[in-house]
C-alpha cells in the first residue's frame, strides 16, 4: 500500500581507516559493520534497501548478495560529489509504488531498529514530507547542527559552513532521514553546491521542506548514532555492540559472565552458561543448558543440550552431541561429530572423525578421518595414522573396542565390535570382532644388568 525503501549510503572509501579494505567491509562482531546498518533498516520496516556503493563496489555488491539475496540491490556513484547526490543516484533505482524512504549512512552499525521504525512511524503520520533523526551531545564538533526556530526545525548546517553561534548548538544531525518520495525527488533536484566543500548536501533537504511543512524531529539516544571512521571508533562501537548481544540472550536466560564475545550470528538456548573469556563465532549454536567453560573459542560447532565444553577448548565446523564432554584442551576441528555422551578430553585433536555415543578418548591423542563405534575407549597417547604423504585414510572402530595406550593405527584400517589392541601396538591390518592385536616385542628382563651398566659407566667417567 505505502511502500518503505531503505537507502543507504556507502560509497566512501573511509580515508581515516587507513586500509585496503572498503570501509563498511570492516567487520565487527563477526560481519561487515554495513550489514548491521541494513540489517536494522530492514527490520524496521523497510521492504528492501539500495545501497549506495563505490569504492570497492563489486566487493560490497557480492557481499550483499550473499547476505540479503534480493531484498537489497545496489547503485553505483561513481564520483563521491556529496551526501545528496549520492541519494540521487538511487531516486532512478526506486520502484514504481514506493510512497516513502529511509536514509541513513552504512557506517552507523549501532542504530536501532526501534528507533528508525519509531522515525518511519512519525513520518507516516500525517504523512508528512520529512521527518529525521535528532540527537544531543556533549561534544557536537564534526557534526552538522540542527537549526531551530520558535522550536521548528529549519535546517541543517555543516560544522565548517556554521558561524561561531551555530557551533554552539549541543543538537545534531545524526544524517537519518525519512521522507516522502515526491517530494525527496524535487527537493534533491534542486540541490545546489553552494557551501565550503562545493559537494551537494542531503542536508539541505531540511531547509525545502521546512518552507513547506514541519520537519519532524525524533530523539534518539547518541550511543546508538556514533558513526564509524577510523579503526578506534570501530573497536569501540563492536564492544558497545558485544555488550548489546550478550545482554539480548541473558534476557532470553543464558547466563553470560564477563568477557563473553558472541558474533552477532550465534543462537543460544536457555539455561545455557558461558563462563569468562568465551568466544563463539559464525553459525554457532548452544543447547540448552549446555557449559561453556572458561576461553573456550568456538566456530561454526553445534553444541548439543546439556553438554560440558570444559576450558580453553577450541573447536570448528563440528557438532557435539547432547550430554557429550569436550575438553579441557581439546581441539575439535572441521568435520568432527563428537556423539551423544562422547568424552573429548585433555590434549585430543579430531579432525573429520566421528565419535558415537559414549565413546571415549579422554587424553593425548590424533583421531583424523575416523569413525568410533558406540562405547568404545580410546587409550592415552593413541593415534590415527591417516595421511601416507599423499591421501587421508579411514581407521575404523568398532562399537565397545579397546584401544590400548600409545597405539598407532595405520588406516586404512577396521578394529571389528568388542575388540582389543594391546598397549603399543602398531595396527596395520584389520581386526577381527573380539580378537586380540599385540604387535609389541615379548619383553626381557636382565637380572643385575642395570647395576653392572651403571658401574663401567661411572669408571669410564672417572678414568676421563
Ligand atoms: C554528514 C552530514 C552531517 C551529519 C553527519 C552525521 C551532510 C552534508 N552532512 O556529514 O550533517 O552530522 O553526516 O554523521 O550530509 N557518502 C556517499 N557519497 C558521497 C558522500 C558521502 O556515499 O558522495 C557516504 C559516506 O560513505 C558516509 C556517509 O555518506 O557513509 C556520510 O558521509 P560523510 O562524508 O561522512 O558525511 P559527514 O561529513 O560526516
Ligand atoms: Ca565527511
Amino acid at each position: 500500500m505505502s511502500k518503505l525503501t531503505a537507502i543507504v549510503l556507502a560509497a566512501g572509501q573511509g580515508t581515516r581507516m587507513k586500509s585496503g579494505l572498503a570501509k563498511v567491509l570492516h567487520p565487527m562482531c563477526g560481519k561487515p559493520m554495513l550489514d548491521f546498518a541494513v540489517a536494522a533498516a530492514l527490520a524496521a520496516g523497510a521492504e528492501d534497501a539500495i545501497v549506495i556503493v563505490g569504492h570497492q563496489r563489486d566487493a560490497v555488491t557480492a557481499h550483499l548478495a550473499r547476505t540479503f539475496g534480493d531484498r537489497v540491490r545496489t547503485v553505483v556513484q561513481d564520483e563521491q560529489r556529496g551526501t545528496g547526490h549520492a541519494v540521487q543516484c538511487a531516486l532512478p533505482a526506486l520502484e514504481a509504488g514506493t510512497h516513502a524512504v529511509l536514509i541513513l549512512c552504512g557506517d552507523t552499525p549501532l542504530l536501532r531498529a526501534e528507533d528508525l521504525r519509531s522515525l518511519a512511524d512519525a513520518r507516516a503520520t500525517g504523512d508528512v514530507e520529512l521527518a529525521m533523526l535528532t540527537c544531543r551531545v556533549a561534544d557536537p564538533t564534526g557534526y552538522g547542527r540542527i537549526l531551530r526556530k520558535e522550536g521548528r526545525i529549519i535546517g541543517v548546517r555543516e560544522q565548517r559552513d556554521a558561524t561561531a553561534a551555530e557551533r554552539a548548538i549541543d543538537e545534531i544531525n545524526p544524517g537519518v532521514f525519512a521522507g516522502r518520495v515526491d517530494f525527496v525527488r524535487r527537493a534533491l533536484a534542486a540541490l545546489e553546491p553552494n557551501n565550503d566543500q562545493g559537494e551537494l548536501y542531503l542536508t539541505d533537504i531540511v531547509t525545502a521542506a521546512a518552507a513547506v511543512a514541519e520537519v519532524v524531529g525524533v530523539p534518539a539516544p547518541a550511543e546508538t548514532l556514533v558513526g564509524v571512521n577510523d579503526r578506534s571508533q570501530l573497536a569501540a562501537v563492536e564492544e558497545v555492540m558485544y555488550a548489546r548481544i550478550a545482554d539480548r540472550w541473558r534476557r532470553e536466560g543464558v547466563t553470560i559472565r564477563s568477557g563473553v564475545k558472541l558474533d552477532a550470528s550465534v543462537v543460544l538456548e536457555r539455561d545455557a552458561t558461558l563462563e569468562h573469556g568465551v568466544v563463539l563465532r559464525g553459525d554457532t549454536h548452544v543447547g540448552s543448558g549446555a557449559h561453556v567453560e572458561v576461553g573456550c573459542v568456538l566456530e561454526d560447532v553445534r553444541i548439543g543440550a546439556g553438554a560440558k565444553l570444559l576450558p580453553y577448548s577450541v573447536c570448528s565446523r563440528s557438532s557435539v552431541g547432547a550430554d557429550a564432554r569436550v575438553g579441557p584442551f581439546s581441539h575439535v576441528r572441521p568435520g568432527s561429530d563428537i556423539g551423544p555422551e562422547a568424552h573429548v578430553g585433555n590434549f585430543v585433536e579430531t579432525k573429520k572423525t566421528i565419535l558415537h555415543r559414549g565413546a571415549k578418548a579422554n587424553h593425548l591423542a590424533y583421531l583424523g578421518d575416523g569413525e568410533i563405534g558406540e562405547g568404545a575407549n580410546i587409550g592415552a597417547g593413541t593415534i590415527f595414522c591417516n595421511y601416507d604423504g599423499f591421501q587421508k585414510h579411514k581407521t575404523i572402530i568398532g562399537p565397545r573396542a579397546f584401544i590400548g595406550s600409545d597405539s598407532q593405527l595405520v588406516a586404512p584400517v577396521t578394529i571389528g565390535e568388542g575388540a582389543y589392541v594391546g598397549t603399543g601396538t602398531t595396527v596395520t591390518k584389520d581386526v577381527p570382532a573380539d580378537a586380540l592385536a599385540l604387535s609389541r616385542t615379548a619383553q626381557q628382563n636382565k637380572d643385575g644388568y642395570a647395576a653392572r651398566l651403571r658401574g663401567r659407566l661411572a669408571a669410564k667417567s672417572n678414568g676421563a
